[in-house]
């Protein structure tokens, strides 16, 4: 089984989680493409959906998926996303693709978080993966030398600018045994839009697609 396959198998099995007639959450990235692709098979099922990029929005309408903004949806019964590393407390570092901030505010309007990952993903400690920090571009420089006080690495994504017109520093370095403490410290550097731990709002349910299946986990 292929990295594909794992990742297909778990956005069908996401469909499972997707309401009747509702608006649905959708994320961004490679696993979420496969589960926008699923969705188009039963569009006629779903209202619309609110996208967390402008690449989701237009893969959804490509299936003729109406994208409905957040503001007009209100509450969301579930959003649909990948992540780039998850622990069993469904702990995530997100924004491998660049799209954190709005990952964030879509997750944190939904009910119920799915995340969809294939098994490489899944790990006891968090900050293997490089931590995006989407910054506003004056305050680069100064982002990034107080990442450095606080021990990481930053390195600008370069040539990249997210939907927000802001930057990527990813954090290199770090090994995060207290991702809910190191959110809010980080959030709370002036010039910081987001970063990319999602532990104040973890996800509700892993959806982890191994060789042997689809595993359902839950905190
Ligand atoms: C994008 C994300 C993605 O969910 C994350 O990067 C995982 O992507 P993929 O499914 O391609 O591995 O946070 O900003």
């Amino acid at each position: 089984m292929t990295q594909d396959d794992l990742k297909r198998a778990v956005a069908q099995a996401a469909v499972a989680h997707v309401p009747e007639d509702c608006i649905v959450g959708v994320g961004t990235g490679s696993t979420a493409n496969f589960f926008i692709d699923e969705l188009g098979k039963i569009k006629h099922r779903i209202q619309g959906a609110v996208a967390s990029s402008e690449a989701s929005a237009k893969r959804l309408q490509g299936h003729g998926i109406e994208v409905v903004s957040l503001n007009e949806a209100g509450t969301l019964p579930v959003y649909v996303d990948g992540a780039d590393e998850i622990t069993r407390h469904l702990h995530m570092i997100k924004g491998g693709g660049g799209a954190l901030t709005r990952e964030k505010i879509v997750a944190a309007a939904s009910k119920k978080f799915v995340c969809v990952c294939d098994a490489s993903k899944l790990v006891d400690v968090l900050g293997k993966f490089p931590l995006p920090v989407e910054v506003i571009p004056m305050a680069r420089s100064y982002v990034a030398r107080q990442i450095v006080v606080l021990g990481g690495q930053p390195r600008l994504r370069e040539g990249f600018t997210t939907d927000n017109g802001n930057l990527i520093l990813d954090v290199y370095g770090l090994t995060i045994l207290n991702p809910v403490e190191l959110e809010t410290t980080l959030n709370n550097i002036a010039g910081v839009v987001t970063n990319g731990l999602f532990a104040r709002r973890p996800a509700d349910v892993l959806l982890l697609g191994t060789a042997s299946g689809v595993q359902t986990l839950t905190v």
